[in-house]
């Protein structure tokens, strides 16, 4: 069964990809505009599986060359759309870039449904939606609360449009996946995150510092009302996430859905603080980090973990990794990158 995968060269998706072709029975087709990924990973993943997918360069927010795809191949069966902006601090700083381009792109996803027929549909949602809330965990029910910021503003907005999309077209089938904050990196080493120069979340930075390739770090906040003053966060490792989307894409097609718009959680279900977590690796790696305490970041909530006992009791769908595997691979990872 053909699956397109939208921004399949990016972290999240590159490890779905795998996860999809180790099950046999999903053919992965891969789109993306590499503008914050590499085509090389197109090799990577070969590497790994033996397999190499069909790969599409375009961006969707042009939609001739996203609509030939499906010119193309026209037993495509689902869509994964991970193709986004996903910087909480550069969306504050850029925020028509975020709207323009996550709003546009998923607009051009929702249309391919309706114009090919392709029934089944699987968005990267985030807990970003769930704002700064007062009882932890989140579950599902948890309503949206105010955005902290444009990114998490377009995945609130992206999660409407999908819900009013299947209201009307019953045909269609959504399960929207809200992640908490993957990290980690393919158990081979050959697969894991590719951050920009100056990456903007915590574990590349860890991870970078560590290696020396960044000077130091700066822990953003030490007086939240948290255990230790510093953010809490609900840290998953990305084959866990990957293994998620194959298990909802499995949900989908076999119809065993009740509604056509359904929402998991996808997160450990543990709350760590930024401190514990720059100790952790600390500890499980033996490299001591250079790290300073500072300001607040804008954008960011104090504390968010997840009820994630939906996607367990729906998708089957546990968390097997540790936090041991989660520090430990993104650090093999990231020496391998330094090699
Ligand atoms: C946010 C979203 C998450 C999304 C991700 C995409 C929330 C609650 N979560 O994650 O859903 O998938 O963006 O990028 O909005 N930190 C430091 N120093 C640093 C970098 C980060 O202290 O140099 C802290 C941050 O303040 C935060 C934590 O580490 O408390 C994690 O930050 P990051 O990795 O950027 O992810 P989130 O912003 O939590």
């Amino acid at each position: 069964m053909k699956v397109l995968i939208t921004g399949g060269t990016g972290y999240i998706g590159s490890h779905t990809i795998i996860e999809m072709i180790e099950t046999e029975t999903f053919t992965p087709i891969c789109i993306d505009s590499c503008e914050r990924s590499t085509p090389e990973t197109i090799d990577r993943m070969e590497k790994i599986t033996g397999i190499r997918v069909p790969f599409y360069q375009e961006n969707i927010c042009n939609k001739n060359a996203f609509f030939r795809i499906f010119e193309e191949h026209k037993d495509i069966v689902g869509i994964i759309h991970f193709a986004a902006f996903k910087s909480v601090p550069e969306s504050v700083e850029k925020p028509l870039e975020y709207y323009r381009n996550n709003l546009q792109s998923l607009e051009n996803v929702l249309e391919a449904c309706l114009k090919y027929n392709i029934p089944n549909l699987i968005f990267s949602s985030s807990c970003s939606i769930y704002g700064e809330v007062e009882r932890l965990p989140v579950n599902e029910n948890t309503p949206m609360g105010i955005p902290f910021c444009p990114y998490a503003h377009t995945k609130q907005i992206g999660e409407e449009m999908i819900r009013f999309f299947t209201q009307v077209n019953p045909q269609f089938n959504a399960v929207l996946l809200r992640y908490f904050n993957p990290v980690g990196a393919h158990s081979s080493g050959m697969n894991g995150e590719l951050s920009p120069d100056k990456p903007n979340n915590l574990m590349p930075i860890i991870t970078q510092v560590g290696i020396g390739k960044m000077e130091k770090l700066t822990v953003f906040g030490t007086d939240y009302n948290t255990r230790d003053g510093s953010c809490i966060r609900d840290y998953v490792h990305v084959s866990d996430i990957a293994d998620a989307h194959v298990k909802a894409m499995q949900f989908l097609i076999e119809k065993r859905n009740s509604t056509n718009c359904e929402v998991f959680n996808l997160g450990s279900g543990n709350g760590i603080s930024v401190l514990e977590m720059l100790h952790a690796f600390e500890e499980i790696t033996g490299v001591k980090l250079n790290y300073k305490l500072g300001a607040r970041r804008a954008g960011d909530v104090p504390a968010v973990y997840s009820d994630s006992t939906r996607a367990e009791k729906l998708l089957n769908w546990q968390c097997k990794r540790t936090l041991a595997d989660m520090v430990g691979s993104a650090w093999e990872w990231e020496k391998r990158l330094g090699d």
